[in-house]
C-alpha cells in the first residue's frame, strides 16, 4: 500500500471512531464501538497495525508515527466518552427559562412591641425625656423598700413575685446588692426600680424614661402576660404638680396615636405607695375605657429614700404597659397574640 494511502486511510479511521465515539447515547453503545476499532482481535486499529507491517521498509518510520498519533487520539476520544456517560452531566441537565421572574426574598421586620418602644423613645425624646435603662434582676430595696413598699405589704408576697432561688446574680458582670450581705433577688416587677437607681446617682432636676421587661405570675389572658413591658416616666423639679403629668401624658398618647382627636385619658384616683396622690391612667378603646397605667406625684417619702429634699423639689412618675399602647393602635384584642410568634400575625404590623 502506499504512504499516501495509508495514511488517509488512518485520518479516516480516526475520525470515524471521534463521531461513534461522541454519538454514543449509553454505556453499551459505547462498548459496542470501542470493540469495533480498540478490539484486541478484530478491532479497526489492529487490522491498521496490519497493515502497516506490509509497508516498504523506507515508508515504516512516517506510518508507524502516524498509526501511533492515531491510536492515540482513538483511545483519547473513548476515555472523554466514557468520562461523558459516567458523570452524567448530560443526563441531569435541565433546560430553564431565564425570562421566569426571580423569586423575592422574605424580609423580617422589627415585632411590634419593638416598633412600639422605639416610637415611644422619639417621643418621649422630643418633650425632653432621655431614655435610661435598668437592670431586669433586681434587689428588695429597689423594687419595694426605697419605694415606700415595706416588708409586710402584699405586693412582696413571694407567691406574687419571681424570686430568685440564688442569693446573688450577675447582669452583664454588675454585681447586684451588697457583696458582703448577701439580699434576696427578684425579676423586677416594675420599671419603677428604675426612678430609684436614677435619683439615688443624680442630683434634681431629673426627666428620664425607662423602657424594658417586667415579670409577674399572673396568669395569661386577653389583657395579661407574665413578662410584660413598661414604660416608666420621671420628671423631678421644683414647682411640679399634676397639671404637668397630665398634659405630658395627653402629649404623648397625641403623638403616639398620630393627633387622633378620638384619643381620650382619663384619671382615676388610686393607690401607689410611692406615690402620692396617686392615680389609675385609663385611654377610652372600643367602646369603653382600658387601662394603660399608673401615675402619681413621688411620695416625699421616696425623695427622701434617694437623698432629694421633699420641700425643694417635687415630681410626678408614670407606668404605662407598653403592649396596652401597642393593642390599642393595632386593634389587637389578645396581648397572646403578640408572643405566640405566628409569623402570619407579626407580619402585619
Ligand atoms: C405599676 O406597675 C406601677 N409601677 C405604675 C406606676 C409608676 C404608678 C409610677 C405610679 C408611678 P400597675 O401594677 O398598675 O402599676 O401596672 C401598670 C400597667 O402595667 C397596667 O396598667 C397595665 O397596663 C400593665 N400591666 C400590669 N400587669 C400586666 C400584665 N400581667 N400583662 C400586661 N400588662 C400588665
Amino acid at each position: 500500500m502506499a504512504l499516501a494511502e495509508f495514511l488517509a486511510s488512518l485520518d479516516s479511521l480516526a475520525q470515524a471512531a471521534r463521531t461513534d465515539f461522541a454519538n454514543a447515547t449509553d454505556p453499551a453503545v459505547l462498548e459496542t464501538a470501542r470493540v469495533a476499532y480498540l478490539g484486541a482481535k478484530a478491532g479497526k486499529l489492529r487490522d491498521a497495525q496490519k497493515g502497516l507491517g506490509t509497508m516498504p521498509p523506507a515508508d515504516k518510520p512516517a506510518a508507524g508515527k502516524r498509526f501511533n498519533e492515531v491510536k492515540v487520539a482513538i483511545e483519547s476520544a473513548f476515555v472523554a466518552a466514557q468520562e461523558r456517560l459516567t458523570s452524567g452531566k448530560t443526563a441531569t441537565f435541565q433546560a430553564f427559562d431565564v425570562t421566569l421572574p426571580g423569586r423575592a426574598k422574605r424580609l423580617g421586620h422589627l415585632h411590634p412591641i419593638t416598633q412600639t418602644i422605639r416610637s415611644m423613645k422619639e417621643i418621649m425624646g422630643r418633650l425632653g425625656f432621655s431614655a435610661v435603662e435598668g437592670p431586669e434582676i433586681e434587689d428588695e430595696w429597689h423594687n419595694f423598700e426605697a419605694l415606700n413598699i415595706p416588708l409586710i405589704h402584699p405586693a412582696r408576697d413571694p407567691l406574687d413575685n419571681f424570686y430568685l432561688s440564688v442569693a446573688h446574680a450577675s447582669t452583664n458582670g454588675d454585681t447586684v446588692g451588697e457583696p458582703t450581705s448577701p439580699t434576696p433577688l427578684l425579676l423586677r416587677s416594675q420599671t419603677s426600680t428604675v426612678q430609684i437607681r436614677v435619683m439615688e446617682t443624680t442630683p434634681p432636676p431629673v426627666r428620664i424614661i425607662s423602657l424594658g421587661r417586667v415579670y409577674r405570675p399572673d396568669t395569661a389572658d386577653a389583657t395579661h402576660y407574665p413578662m410584660f413591658h413598661q414604660i416608666e416616666g420621671l420628671l423631678v423639679d421644683r414647682g411640679v404638680t399634676m397639671a404637668d403629668l397630665k398634659s405630658v401624658l395627653r402629649l404623648f398618647c397625641q403623638s403616639y396615636f398620630g393627633g387622633d382627636d378620638e384619643v381620650h385619658i382619663r384619671f382615676r384616683p388610686s393607690f401607689f405607695p410611692f406615690t402620692e396622690p396617686s392615680v389609675e391612667v385609663d385611654m377610652n378603646w372600643q367602646g369603653g375605657w382600658m387601662e394603660m397605667g399608673g401615675a402619681g406625684m413621688v411620695d416625699p417619702n421616696v425623695l427622701r429614700a434617694v437623698g432629694y429634699d421633699p420641700d425643694e423639689v417635687t415630681g410626678f412618675a408614670f407606668g404605662l404597659g407598653v403592649e396596652r399602647v401597642c393593642m390599642r393602635q393595632h386593634g389587637i384584642t389578645d396581648i397572646r397574640a403578640l408572643y405566640q410568634n405566628d409569623v402570619r400575625f407579626l407580619e402585619q404590623f
